[in-house]
């Protein structure tokens, strides 16, 4: 059985970054389950195809061939990573990611991933509702202050407020916490002191490193 770690929360609280280093200090493969909607959304906005217009969206996801690593994404074989940021996508992705069969593609692509690897996983539903059976989840949180700090000190004009009311209020698997997870506030943490927190925590749980 390989194991999943869950990291979820809102935008900007720092999930990536101690996903990543998490990742990195347990041997396990990190995976930015946003980068895939946004690899999509990318797509949608390529394809020309109106925002509303969700069956040709879930037309579009359903099709793609999509291939990602970490936060690189591949979508018919095109490199979507330099775009995952784009205003354009920002601005989109809470809708894209709405719809019903965007979410069941992505949901495949991250459950087909996990059974051949342990991994760390970060998003907005995993321990909710992708991977609801795991022991290890968290849910990260911040000030609406610093997450908003935190993004603008990456030099972006991120939307964060309005994805994240986006995100919450959607019928379909929003942002919330999920009962069993463990909370962690990270507005007064380095990166570093959460990934040791979470560790920690892990440990507690009976976690052992990879193998
Ligand atoms: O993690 P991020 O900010 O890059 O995610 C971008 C968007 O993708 C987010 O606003 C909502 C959507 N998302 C989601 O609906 N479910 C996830 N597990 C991850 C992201």
């Amino acid at each position: 059985m390989h194991r999943v770690i869950a990291i979820d929360g809102p935008a900007a609280s720092g999930k990536s970054s101690v996903a990543r280093l998490l990742a990195q200090r347990l041997g396990f493969e990190y995976v930015n389950s946003g980068a895939l909607y946004r690899a999509l959304t990318w797509h949608v906005l390529q394809n020309g195809v109106a925002l509303h217009n969700r069956e040709a969206i879930a037309r579009l996801a359903g099709a793609a061939r999509v291939q990602f690593h970490d936060s690189r994404v591949l979508i018919n074989g095109t490199d979507s990573t330099v775009h995952l940021r784009d205003n354009a996508v920002n601005s989109a992705v809470s809708l894209v990611s709405q719809v019903p069969q965007v979410r069941a593609v992505v949901n495949g692509l991250l459950r087909g991933y996990a059974r051949e690897r342990d991994a760390v996983i970060e998003g907005r539903d995993i321990g909710s509702a992708v991977f609801p059976a795991t022991a290890f989840k968290f849910y990260i949180d911040a000030s609406p202050e610093v997450r908003w700090q935190r993004r603008a000190a990456q030099g972006e004009h991120d939307t964060i407020t309005a994805r994240d009311e986006l995100d919450s209020a959607r019928t379909i698997a929003p942002l919330i916490i999920a009962p069993d997870a463990d909370l962690i506030d990270t507005s007064a943490l380095s990166i570093d002191e959460v990934s040791r927190e979470i560790l920690r925590r892990l440990h507690g749980k009976g976690l052992a490193q990879a193998g």
